[in-house]
């Protein structure tokens, strides 16, 4: 069998199986560690001997350092060192590492920029000797662009084109010309990055909160320069990354290059603070978005262009556009992403990019055109669903995109909204609703993974893989126990550590599906194995509860078969059925917000989301992700936003006090749907990759309910009291 997905495996293995494991909603089995304190995450391991490092960030917004005073904190209590801290790897956590080798240049490339590492015996020692760091700079800030420009911008890549958008435009029977912005956003993972670096005959172990473990080693060896193979990185635990911890950053670096100074074991840990201003932001937006339709709402142009920004010479570039390729119908079209590079931390992969804030606007647009037709909005949506890829003519694999819309409005009640805004009072409140469509790219990952059927009929799952709170542990363990017949208790799954088999990595919603894949694989090698003592093929095998047979057999233990572990890898690369399908994600949204006719608050009243992303791994950590993904949007839409000073470009609102992020009692009943679908051309576990999926059009369809409450319609996001108040219409029309 060949490592590359070339053909769709249509045989549906997980349907044949008998287990009964996989899509069941089975707790994730480290989450009782979790809870109870007892998981160890990256800066909780008790090294002897270890020193604390904290780092320090420019004071200027641009130019470079020129003197690092270490006689200014010399003689301070415990103090043991100072690190320059070369532009370490400023575009780490893109996923894209490898296009700038470190160099030792003291470059400052943005505000708060880390430069330098204190090392101290306590933590308290090193906070105050950062404190007192003095270090000299050759400052530029006068030559640094704090906004991003339309003027002052370059096309991120070849924009997509087809047909001719203009004549288009002008013979349809509506247009619709709409421009939105949308602000910076913060990853704001709950545990802040975190490394303990501890060298040992020159090879370096990591202690680290990463995503990408296989990746994270090359970049780690590449920045201290040595061979990939003398780098451990051990990450079985992370809170949370969404994108930031992707790639690897300030803390780990400068922790392996202090430790290996020191010859001691050195922890770094980034203040809440500092992971605000230092990891990457996602790029703020300006979209425009023009649609022609003819009369009955089908689309003929459709005209997606933004801008977006970066620090100077980044390869990454927001997305935008990337739904909107195939989403909806419109052979006329043009889809383009500038870029201004502008002095603001780096702009990197923030959950669901590019599909995040894309979709929020193109739904609503959808939402406008749909007012300027009469037509109920999920059937506009309906009207456009396009056979293959406009322009392209590229086919979709499995799609449940009506399926989605259907299922959720049912569910939802969205019989019972009126058509027209400001028809719904209730007392201060006007109440309203809105809907979306969801959708994001589904990608197949490269992969390996180790499975162990051991003699005692036991199973061992290992991979590098990541569990970023998504699910990895219990998704992985189900495939293995649902292939190898075991009740999931005699199931062990091993993550995060390089020294285990190269997994996909968390991340672009890939895990599950990918590392799953190589799970699968290795397990039918076992089960070929098997088969081959059973006389009949692996295929027709059955396995439950620990026991064998062939089809019509008798079952037996399958102890009695085994002479010892049977170990077997699996592994899998992307191949055909990637680059001859659209592969996809979908779903949709609708939610009821009621908007204070006096003061513009909105409160959320209910959300639905109804998904479908092929086979359900486990139901319990997928609807977990599509709640997440909510849960993100209703923040998009409402409260989430990076501020920056206009007069230096330094980031204002740098925690979680002033980032505001939806608490418990900002989010009120949800239901989400999971609808079932195979998609044997996304991967042979028929599975595509639900992590970001939630997010994706969420925002839109509180921006839209926010409408057809009130009848404002803001392109400005977050949708704060502040704009809704300047044009909320009067308090007291409607009422009695
Ligand atoms: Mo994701 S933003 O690719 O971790």
């Amino acid at each position: 069998m060949s490592v590359t997905y070339d053909s769709p495996d249509h045989r549906n293995m997980l349907d044949r199986t008998r287990q009964g494991v996989i899509g069941q909603p089975l707790d994730r089995p480290e989450g009782a560690l979790k809870v109870a304190g007892q998981a160890t995450y990256a800066a909780e391991y008790r090294r002897p001997g270890c020193a604390e490092g904290v780092l320090v960030g420019a004071t200027i917004s641009k130019g470079r350092v020129t003197a690092i005073h270490r006689d200014s904190v010399a003689g301070m209590p415990g103090v043991l060192g100072v690190y320059a801290s070369p532009r370490m790897l400023r575009r780490a956590a893109q996923g894209g590492a490898g296009e700038a080798p470190m160099q030792d240049v003291r470059e400052v490339d943005f505000p708060f920029q880390p430069v330098a590492l204190v090392v101290a015996e306590t933590f308290e020692q090193a906070t105050t000797a950062a404190k007192a760091l003095r270090i000299d700079y050759e400052d530029r800030s006068a030559d640094a662009r704090f906004e991003a420009s339309a003027d002052a911008s370059e096309p991120a890549k070849d924009p997509v084109e087809a047909g001719d958008l203009e004549a288009a435009l002008a013979q349809a029977e509506h247009v619709l010309d709409v421009t939105y912005t949308t602000p910076c956003h913060a990853s704001a993972a709950l545990e802040p990055h975190a490394a303990i670096a501890e060298w040992s005959d020159g090879k370096l172990t990591l202690h680290g909160s990463l995503q990408m473990v296989a990746f994270n080693v090359k970049e780690l060896a590449d920045s201290v320069g040595i061979d990939a193979e003398d780098v451990r990185i051990i990450s079985p635990y992370v809170g949370g990354g969404f994108g930031s911890k992707l790639g690897i950053s300030h803390e780990a670096v400068a922790a392996a290059i202090a430790a290996r100074e020191l010859d001691r074991p050195v922890r770094v840990v980034m203040s809440r603070q500092q992971v605000f201003e230092s990891i990457m932001r996602r790029s703020e937006t300006t979209q425009r978005v023009r649609l022609g339709c003819d009369a009955e709402g089908r689309l003929t142009a459709l005209a997606h262009e933004a801008l977006v920004s970066n620090l100077p010479e980044e390869s990454f570039s927001e997305p935008v556009t990337q739904a909107t390729e195939f989403l909806y119908a419109g052979d006329n079209r043009r889809l383009a992403i500038d870029i201004s590079r502008i002095t603001r931390l780096t702009a990197g992969s923030v959950r669901a990019p590019g599909e995040a804030v894309g979709m929020q606007v193109l739904e609503g647009a959808m939402d406008e055109l749909a007012v300027k037709l009469h037509l109920d909005p999920v059937e506009l949506r309906k009207r456009n669903i396009p056979d293959d890829v406009p322009g392209q003519g590229t086919p979709h694999s499995s799609r449940r995109l009506v399926e989605a819309l259907d299922a959720g409005a049912r569910a939802f009640g969205w019989s019972h909204r009126h058509p027209l805004p400001c028809q719904r009072r209730e007392g201060e409140w006007w109440v309203g609703m809105g809907m979306a469509s969801a959708a994001r790219v589904n990608i197949l990952s490269k992969a390996e993974a180790r499975v162990t059927l051991r003699a005692d009929g036991s199973i061992l799952v290992e991979s590098d893989q990541t569990d970023i709170g998504t699910g990895s542990y219990a998704v992985l363990g189900q495939i293995a126990a649902e292939m190898l017949g075991q009740p999931i208790e005699r199931t062990e799954v091993r993550l995060g550590d390089s020294l285990y088999p190269p997994g996909a990595g968390s991340g672009g919603s890939w895990g599950a599906s990918s590392t799953g894949s190589a799970v699968f694989r290795a397990c039918e090698a076992i089960r070929a194995a098997l088969a081959r003592k059973m006389n009949c093929s692996g295929d027709d095998l059955l396995l439950q509860d620990g026991t064998i047979c062939c089809e019509g057999g008798e079952p037996r233990p399958v102890t009695e078969l085994l002479e010892g572990d049977l170990v077997r890898t699996g592994s899998i690369e992307p191949g055909e059925t990637s680059e001859n399908f659209n592969q996809a994600t979908y779903g949709a949204f609708f939610c009821e917000v009621a908007v204070n006719a006096f003061t513009g608050e909105t409160r959320l009243r209910r959300m639905t989301g109804a998904f479908g992303f092929g086979r359900v791994l486990n139901a319990k950590t997928a609807r977990s992700q599509c709640l997440g993904g909510m849960v993100w949007g209703i923040g998009s839409a409402l409260t989430e936003e990076l501020s920056f000073d206009s007069r230096d470009g330094h980031l204002v609102n740098h925690d979680l006090a002033e980032y505001h992020v939806p608490v418990h009692r900002d989010i009120p009943e949800m239901e989400v749907i999971l609808l079932e679908e195979r998609d044997a051309v996304a991967s042979p576990l028929q599975s595509k990759g639900v992590g970001e999926l939630g997010i994706c059009g969420a925002a839109g369809a509180v921006a839209n309910a926010i409408y057809n409450a009130c009848g404002v319609r803001l392109r400005d996001f977050p949708m704060t009291p502040d704009k809704l108040l300047a044009q909320l219409p009067d308090p007291f029309m409607n009422t009695t």
